[in-house]
């Protein structure tokens, strides 16, 4: 770590270039930042109200008059009106997802999971204290699906026609101070869909109010990625874009820290520059860092770059996580991270969990990346829109690679400012190595009009970064029959995607010798979680890893396909988890996704155990399937999957060896078992040495309901949320794997049940338990209740901002009942607005 004094001789070169306003040429020293920074970053998330449907200006047509006055600034009509009534409006906090609360309807539509979606009005109120007069203020949305209107105090101030964007709103202007009530109303347009997957509907992400020095770096206004020179010396191209809401032009300081993961300051810069009113100036500095800890799947290093703007005593403040890492994807070897060779083991996902729809709370995030994780999961595609910027961070903090991908593919000036935003936002983040431009655009990515879009598009991205390649998931296009396409679009991406056409591998490679290539999808296995046999009436699939529809594979032999061409990147299965929508090759009473290796919950389904045999290298794996109950076959044969990373495999039923197995390291290893109750044990081998065993055992019949939560402790902030996961046990304490029994649940303490799930794809039980939902009332016995799916369920919880504990009980007829707590742990709550 190099001692502060030595610090003054690792810079500066600095340059400051100026966009809208003059600024001025930086000098270089190591200062510490001395004003306290006035940002105040509120969380706006708390007591929104809510109404379902749309609520109509009927006043219009029929008063002239006032038609007149609600065509001024700032008298809008009806609910976006600050003096509307909404007192009998339900109250929530944010995130919300209406569409997670309605009842299944097999009249809705079926890609987005057979819910009614609509309309709805949020409305909020909040203060502003005297002293933040002359602040400059803006209000934040992350996430809003998914088309909406919002006003500020009776003025239209935003349109956002992206479920998937940020958007800021600026209502310095607008602002009141003391005891008037600043309102905020907005109106989302769910009716509409931008997708063939669950949406959701309502401000499903978070909602914040910043206020800042007049003088300010603006949101997502700090560009620090580092970049290894071909000297092989590190630097940060620094870019910081500031504005001004003052009535003066300002000279404005700009110093820069870097932050090592250990909290040591190993770099400082230090520049001036004048900021005009509300004009914007950007400054751009080059900040060497000598020798620094690379951020590496194993090992995430996080640097932090503290950037503070002063003047005349006022200051704003912004810390910006990045990492040193080198990407390159290479024609003839793949990726590579920190110059080493990594196989992209990737996942598509998109955003729901059971229980709470979109409306995903940020601990559960975190959970579900770990469950990533542990499939031996190295990479995350947001197939198909920007994830919210927590999971990009936790990515960050988790080691896990992203490919990031815009939502629509459209180069006019709107959608350009959607792609410009998702570049501003993650354009710091190690994990992301990839920006996505489409997916499978079946109209445009093989045409020369497509192909013109594209250039423009990826000349939108090289604008913002330049240290990221471009690509497209592409489902066909590439080729003109045998040969190369040469209106694809695939020509001005950096890095081919290919989703699917696996038998075109090798014409796709040789069409385009001189570009890189990942499998951007592939696979699209369908099964049921605990089922092992197919049951077409019953929409059931058996979990063998045998069914896809016909433009996909199975799990193993979509990977099998990928390592056999040695110059693919890796590639990214469809999907991680299901998901609500799309319940292929079903319809209704199907209602959600059959493609995950987890199932909605997030309980391995076999494709999770495929998939961690054949992505982890670090441990020996071995999964039997299926569960060992099966009554009533007695003698039959029973198909026995060994799922493993070994050599061999050697199976025994009741002590007795049915058989010894080389393994083929996709398709495992099989058997057909005659049943016979009792347990069946696999020994797994790396040549003829034991390196792990694992049992199923037939079990009795369920006696006794068991909780169990993930985390034993959660911060009580109002915010952190943890999952339980519910089973049924037999007397000797066994999981019982075909339980189905209905649960009911009941919460006291420190925390509240937000929703209840089971990963059945055919289940219409309730999500939610609100008052205001439809299905309330349409459960029996207590309010939260699910029926086991397979033996297992899960009940979702957050924290309340009480430290303690919380207990989570459940009852079921003829079972005994159980308990578990989790205790909260002080912890302070996000500052909000009150
Ligand atoms: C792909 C598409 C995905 C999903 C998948 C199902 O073609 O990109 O969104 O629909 O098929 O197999």
């Amino acid at each position: 770590m190099p001692s502060s004094s030595c610090l003054s001789q690792l810079f500066i070169l600095a340059l400051v270039l100026s966009t809208m306003a003059v600024s001025r040429v930086v000098c270089a020293d190591t200062t510490t930042p001395t004003a306290s920074s006035s940002r105040e970053t509120l969380s706006l998330d708390r007591e929104w109200r809510f109404h379902l449907g749309d609520i109509l200006r009927t006043s219009f047509k029929a008063n002239n008059d006032e038609a007149e006055g609600g065509g001024k600034g700032g008298a809008a009509w009806g609910a976006a009106a600050p003096g509307f009534d909404d007192k009998t409006w339900r109250v929530l906090d944010l995130p919300h997802d209406w569409v997670v609360e309605q009842p299944y309807d097999s009249t809705a539509n079926r890609a987005q999971g057979y819910r009614q979606r609509g309309i709805g009005w949020y409305r909020r109120g909040f203060k502003l204290d005297p002293s933040d007069r002359g602040k400059h203020l803006e209000l934040q949305f992350d996430g809003v699906a998914t088309h909406c209107t919002v006003w500020f105090n009776g003025v239209p101030v935003h349109r956002n026609w992206n479920g998937y964007t940020s958007f800021d709103i600026d209502i310095t202007t607008l602002a009141k101070y003391g005891d008037a009530t600043n309102t905020i109303a907005v109106r989302v347009d769910a009716a509409d869909m931008e997708g063939w997957w669950y949406e959701g509907g309502g401000i499903y992400r978070h909602t914040w109010l910043v206020k800042r020095s007049p003088v300010h770096i603006v949101t997502d206004g700090v560009y620090a990625n580092p970049v290894k020179g071909a000297n092989g010396k590190w630097t940060i191209p620094f870019e910081a874009t500031l504005q001004n809401s003052d009535r003066a032009s300002a000279h404005t300081r700009v110093q820069v820290q870097v932050i090592d993961p250990q909290g040591n300051k190993v770099a400082a810069v230090d520049a001036t520059t004048m900021v005009d009113p509300w004009g914007l100036a950007v400054v751009k500095l080059s900040i060497p860092v000598a020798t620094p800890q690379l951020w590496s799947l194993e090992q995430p290093a996080l640097y932090t770059v503290k950037t503070q703007v002063a003047s005349d005593g006022m200051s704003d403040e912004v810390s910006t996580t990045c990492g040193f890492r080198t990407i390159r994807f290479d024609v003839k070897d793949g990726f590579f991270l920190n110059d080493q060779r990594v196989m992209l083991q990737g996942v598509c996902n998109h955003q729901d969990h059971a229980g709470v729809g979109v409306a995903v709370p940020d601990a559960l995030l975190e959970l579900r990346l770990r469950k990533l994780k542990e499939m031996g999961t190295n990479a995350y595609r947001a197939s198909h829109h920007p994830p919210s910027k927590e999971l990009v961070d936790l990515c960050d903090r988790m080691g896990i690679l992203v490919m990031d991908e815009n939502r629509h593919f459209n180069d006019s000036a709107e959608y350009l400012d959607q792609l410009r935003w998702l570049i501003r936002r993650d354009r710091n983040h190690p994990s992301v190595i990839l920006w996505s431009l489409f997916n499978e655009e079946n109209a445009l990515q093989g045409t020369e009009q497509g192909r013109e879009m594209t250039r423009h598009m990826v000349a939108t991205i090289k604008a913002l970064d330049v240290t990221r390649p471009v690509t497209a998931a592409m489902n066909y296009g590439q080729l003109l029959g045998d040969v190369v396409n040469p209106n694809s679009s695939a020509h001005e991406l950096d890095v081919v995607g290919v989703n699917y056409q696996v038998d075109k591998y090798d014409r796709i490679r040789a069409a385009f010798p001189d570009k890189p290539i990942v499998s951007t999808e592939d696979t699209s296995q369908v099964m049921t979680r605990g089922t092992y046999i197919t049951d077409w009436g019953k929409l059931a699939l058996a979990s063998y890893d045998e069914k896809y529809p016909g433009w996909a594979s199975s799990s193993h032999s979509a990977w099998a396909a990928i390592v056999k061409q040695p110059s693919f990147a890796g590639g990214f299965a469809w999907t991680g988890f299901d998901y609500r929508g799309e319940p292929s090759p079903f319809g209704w009473p199907a209602v959600s996704s059959y493609f995950g290796c987890l199932d909605l919950c997030g309980f391995p389904k076999t494709s999770f155990y495929i998939r961690q045999a054949l992505w982890v290298q670090t441990k020996p794996i071995l999964t039997l399937v299926p569960h060992w109950n099966w009554e009533g076959k007695e003698g039959r044969p029973i198909r026995v999957m060994a799922i493993t990373n070994a050599d061999r495999v050697a199976l025994f039923l009741n002590g007795k060896l049915i058989g010894e197995k080389p393994v083929d390291k996709f398709a495992m290893v099989s058997w057909d078992v005659a049943y016979e109750p009792g347990r069946l044990e696999a020994v797994a081998k790396m040549g003829s040495a034991e390196v792990t065993r694992c049992f199923v055992e037939t079990t009795g019949k369920p006696v006794q309901i068991q909780l169990t939560p993930d985390r034993n402790t959660i911060n009580a902030d109002g915010d952190d949320a943890t999952v339980f996961t519910v089973s049924a046990l037999d007397a000797q304490g066994r999981a019982v794997p075909l339980a189905q029994n209905k649960v009911s649940f009941a919460i006291e303490g420190a925390g509240k049940i937000i929703g209840v799930g089971n990963g059945d794809p055919t289940s219409h039980e309730p999500d939610k338990f609100s008052p205001a939902s439809p299905a309330a009332g349409k459960v029996e016995g207590a309010p939260w209740s699910r029926s086991l799916f397979n033996g297992l369920a899960q009940v979702v919880v957050q924290s309340k901002r009480q430290a303690g504990e919380l207990k989570l009980s459940a009852v079921s007829d003829g079972l005994e009942p159980a308990t578990a707590v989790v205790k909260t742990t002080p912890s302070p709550a996000r500052a909000a607005v009150r």
